[in-house]
């Protein structure tokens, strides 16, 4: 069920109230800050905001520089025998092992064709409707949970799936490290870890320096797709999506939910317990 737009303005008014100006009918927010050096002359309360939405660069006990957000807590997780099997008897057709070096896409998948690249995809059943809906695109899946990883796969093995390649790592490392500039022709971003509580926010993905790392990997032309349960996440991607100016919103603000995408595992649990469901669908310029 969608929010009724009155009660979005109320949701929004918090974020709004910090921000400062309005640019071509765009409110820039703190967040949408492209240089630390444009939050010194910030009110405390904004770097406040700032800070708490960047990426984490805490310096660890060894003393070693700790690169940015970790999004994710490595479950346990029970991996079936079935699972594991799919892995094993299928990661060489399907795997793809993380490296320090740029992947060349056209080469793990055998062809060229659009790319999309999914992050946090899960259990992988939305994962791969999408990818026999859409049999003309290739789908980059990344999530760090094994049991998810091992279904994917054997959901890739029962169906015949050719254009899915699945990873096994944090995504903000193979983002960083992996993907080339203008490598990717869309984004998938389903129903990330929400990070309830207030002191977990800054392990949310969808903040302004983790898109501005995001963004030069997409073509011009290319889309980001986000969709979320948790309405005041729903607001915060809107307002990080909307301070990048090379991105345009193909909706008012939440889209439509799109024919491609099928109820994921993770919506359908949110929906039980009575949440919404906000997509956003914006293009790179
Ligand atoms: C809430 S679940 C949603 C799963 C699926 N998209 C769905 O809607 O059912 C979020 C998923 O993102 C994964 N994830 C979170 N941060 C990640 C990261 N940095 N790299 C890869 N996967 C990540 C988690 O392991 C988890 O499987």
């Amino acid at each position: 069920m969608r929010i009724p737009a009155d009660k979005r303005l109320i949701l929004k008014a918090p974020i709004i109230a910090q921000s400062r100006g309005a640019v071509g009918g765009r409110v820039q927010v703190a967040c949408g800050l492209k240089h630390a050096s444009d939050a010194g002359n910030m009110p405390l309360f904004q770097r406040k905001a700032l800070s708490a939405m960047s990426d984490d660069h805490s310096t660890p006990a060894d003393g070693s520089a700790r690169r940015g957000i970790k999004s994710f807590v490595l479950r346990q997780g029970h991996m079936t025998a079935a699972q594991q099997r799919a892995i094993d008897e299928n990661w060489p057709r399907f795997g793809v092992d993380y490296q320090n070096a740029p992947l060349d896409l056209a080469a793990a998948f055998g062809r060229e064709a659009p790319k999309i690249l999914e992050i946090g995809f899960g259990m992988g059943t939305a994962t791969a409707e999408i990818a026999r809906r859409l049999p003309e695109k290739d789908f980059l899946a990344i999530d760090v949970h094994g049991p998810g990883v091992g279904n994917l796969c054997k959901l890739m093995a029962e169906q015949g799936l050719a254009n899915i390649r699945v990873m096994r790592h944090d995504a903000v490392e193979v983002v960083e490290n992996m993907l080339a500039d203008g490598s990717l022709d869309g984004i998938h971003i389903f129903f990330p870890d929400p990070w309830h509580k207030k002191r977990h926010h800054k392990r949310r993905l969808i903040q302004p320096p983790f898109v501005a790392k995001l963004l030069p990997k997409l073509k011009s032309g290319g889309y980001v797709h986000l969709a979320t349960d948790w309405e005041e996440y729903a607001v915060q991607m809107l307002e990080v999506l909307n301070g990048f100016p090379e991105l345009a919103n193909t909706a008012a603000d939440y889209a439509p939910t799109p024919d491609y995408r099928p109820e994921t595992k993770f919506e359908a649990r949110g929906k039980r317990l009575g949440h919404g469901v906000w997509d956003l669908v914006f293009v790179k310029l």
